[in-house]
This record gives structure tokens, sequence and C-alpha cells, in this order.
């Protein structure tokens, strides 16, 4: 397709661990739509930081970094240097990490194209959280997922726990909140719904109903024929 812009975009933004990349996973199998991770491009952004000893306030050196950033998605997994880097960018401390470089401007910057690259025929599915603020405003379906904090933090727990992971609830509310917040009082491209986002609360929503919500809007939005 030469006109990219004609590729419905579906963005998903909303704080961590709120459900958006499960719900965002399921639309775009549901819909044959393109997935984008956004928060993937910032965690191997603090992965490699992490690895060459960048320092996380080091604005200019971060945004090369992002800038020439050899990575690869495919098969579910993300490759970063050629090696896989699909369970390394999934740890607390990596998403501690990913929330500390996005705050610098000219990282999201350099990873801006690189996003909009995604945006593929028949559609694409994008998590992050400016989605609908910065990288895809015309995306004709907005979608800001929320929920409470205290559930948030349960059901990173619980996933936690489950992967032999131990953590206290506490330590995790806290470090939730704090990546909140430095999420949302960032100057650029702070965390916040688009002015024509829907909020899609899901502390007490089952995923499966979650998911119809965004297609219902979807159908109602652009139309019940995936890619268009
Ligand atoms: O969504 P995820 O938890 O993987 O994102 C990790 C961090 O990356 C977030 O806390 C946020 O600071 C940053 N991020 C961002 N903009 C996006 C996606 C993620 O600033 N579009």
């Amino acid at each position: 397709m030469s006109d990219p812009a004609g590729v419905p975009v579906i963005a998903v933004d909303g704080p961590a661990a709120s459900g958006k990349g499960t719900v965002a996973a399921g639309v775009a199998r549901a819909l044959g739509f393109h997935l984008l991770d956004s928060g993937a491009l910032y965690r191997l952004v603090a992965l490699k930081a992490l690895r060459t000893a960048t320092g996380l306030d080091d604005a200019a050196a971060l945004a090369r970094l992002a800038a020439g950033l050899d990575v690869r998605f495919g098969n579910g997994g993300v490759w970063l240097d050629g090696d896989d880097a699909t369970a390394a960018i999934r740890s607390e401390a990596v998403g501690v990490a990913a929330s500390q470089v996005a705050v610098h401007a000219g990282v999201r910057a350099a990873l801006l194209e690189r996003q909009r690259a995604f945006r593929q025929p028949p559609g694409l599915v994008a998590d992050g959280r400016d989605m609908g603020t910065v990288v895809f405003p015309d995306a004709p379906v907005k979608l800001f997922v929320t929920a409470s904090a205290e559930e948030r933090a349960r059901r990173r727990h619980k996933q936690l726990i489950e992967k032999g992971i131990s953590v206290t609830l506490e330590s995790l509310l806290r470090e939730l909140l704090d990546r909140d917040a430095r999420d949302s009082a960032r100057a650029a491209a702070p965390l916040k719904a688009a002015a024509d986002a829907a909020i899609l609360d899901t502390t007490a929503l089952t995923i499966d109903a979650a998911i119809a919500f965004v297609l219902e809007r979807y159908r109602a939005r652009v139309g019940s024929s995936p890619g268009r």
C-alpha cells in the first residue's frame, strides 16, 4: 500500500499492567492485524544501555543508542544484536530502566519512524503510552486501558509468582506507582488518554470482554471488513 495513512490503526494506551498488552494481542489476532509492542522498543534501549553501562540520564548517548538499535522481531520473539532478548527485556529491572530512558525526548524521536513502519496492511494494533497522542494521532480507534493500581499490582504479582519469581505485593505496588508517576509527569509524550480515546477500565472485566469491547468499537468506527 502506497498510502500508509489509509491503513487502520487501533491505538491501545494505558499504564503498566493494565491488561493493554493482552487486549492488544487478542484484538490483533481476531482481526489478523499486525501488532506493535512499543514498550518492547523502550525495554530494548534500556537493556542495551544496561549492557553497555550507558548512563540512564545520558540523553545524547541514549538517543544515539536508540537510533542505531539492531532489532529484529519475529515468531513472537525479539532479537537484539542478533541475540534472543525475548526473556531478558521482561524483567522488572529492565521495565524500570525503560521508564527512565523513555523520559528523554531524543530517545522518543529516534524510535518514532521505527514505530510508524509497523503500519502495514491490513491494519495495526499499537500498544503503548503515546500511540493515540503522538505516534498515530490519526488512528481511527483509540483506547485508554486502565485498572486500579491494586488490581494491576495483583495481576503482575500473579504473573511473576507463576514464573517462579518471588516478590511482595507491596513492593510491586510501590514500583508500579513510581513508574506511573514517571510516565505521567514527564514532559515528552506523557502517559495520558487522547482527547478522542475511549476509556476502558478492566478492573472488573475479563480479557474476552475487554477484547470484545475494542472489536465492537472498531466495527462501529471503521466497518466490519478488516483492512478498511
Ligand atoms: O509497556 P511496557 O511496560 O513494556 O513499557 C515499559 C516502559 O516503556 C513504560 O513504563 C514507559 O515508560 C515506556 N514506554 C513509553 N512509551 C511507549 C511504550 C512504553 O514511554 N509507547
